[in-house]
């Protein structure tokens, strides 16, 4: 295994917004997960407990999101962000508008970016869902660890030929999805991930998003060997 081998892998990988209804075998699934709980955890917590949808349960639950987010308030279990500025606004614009460009929504159309919006709670159409909690007790730490358990089942799953997006949009129904999945109020539910086999044709696919150089990231202090 080289870092020629691990950049293919994380270059080809993409948030799909866009997937084909065939399921994903019970042992690939089952792959994923295992390989997504290798990442470290402060003290080995292996905080994650997972929820995973297949078939009828997925419409069911996709149904009952949808109706959740017309009429529901949102309130998520993990405060989401207060505000993006500077740099990290324009780069949240850009991806949105470069998602709303793919799909044809032009600027100023709000229903249009509504209806792209709301794909979040149809789970863009994925075949599975999984819903991702930590102990409330860890705190941000159980997340950070999370959010490594994310990263890794989204590689996991790309190495499968799987495609996979995290939705935090989910998670924003937090009691709504305590008690839907009977998930208790001692874990905080973090984001789901939908995931599924991509329908590359479709254009909400068709867009890569872009990532800053070092130059804009690192500071470096010392100097390291030439
Ligand atoms: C924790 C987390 C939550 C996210 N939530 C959403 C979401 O609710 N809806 C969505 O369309 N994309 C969501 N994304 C996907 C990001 O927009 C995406 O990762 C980012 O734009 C970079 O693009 P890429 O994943 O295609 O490389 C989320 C990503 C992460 C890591």
């Amino acid at each position: 295994m080289t870092l020629a081998d691990l950049n293919t892998l994380l270059t080809a990988r993409h948030s799909c917004r866009a997937f084909r209804p065939d399921p994903v075998p019970r042992g690939d699934i089952e792959q994923i997960l295992t390989s997504a709980a290798r990442v470290p955890s402060w003290c080995n917590a292996q905080p994650w407990q997972v929820v995973v949808t297949s078939g009828a349960e997925t419409d069911a639950f996709r149904s009952a999101l949808r109706a959740e987010a017309e009429t529901g308030q949102a309130q998520p279990d993990l405060p989401f962000p207060t505000g993006y500025s500077g740099i990290y606004q324009d780069r949240r614009r850009a991806c949105g508008w470069a998602l709303y460009e793919a799909v044809g929504v032009e600027k100023g159309d709000r229903a249009g970016s509504a209806r792209q919006m709301m794909e979040n709670f149809n789970l863009f159409g994925a075949p599975h869902c999984a819903i991702l909690s930590s102990p409330a007790e860890l705190g941000p730490y159980g997340a950070m660890d999370c959010g490594g358990f994310v990263t890794a089942f989204t590689l996991a799953a790309q190495a499968l030929g799987i495609a996979t997006i995290p939705q935090a949009a989910v998670a924003a129904y937090g009691p709504f999805l305590h008690r839907y999945f009977n998930i208790p109020d001692d874990r905080l539910i973090l984001c789901a991930i939908s995931f599924g086999y991509p329908d590359t044709d479709h254009p909400a696919n068709r867009f890569r998003t872009e990532r800053a150089t070092l130059d804009e990231f690192v500071s470096w202090r010392g100097a390291s060997a030439e």
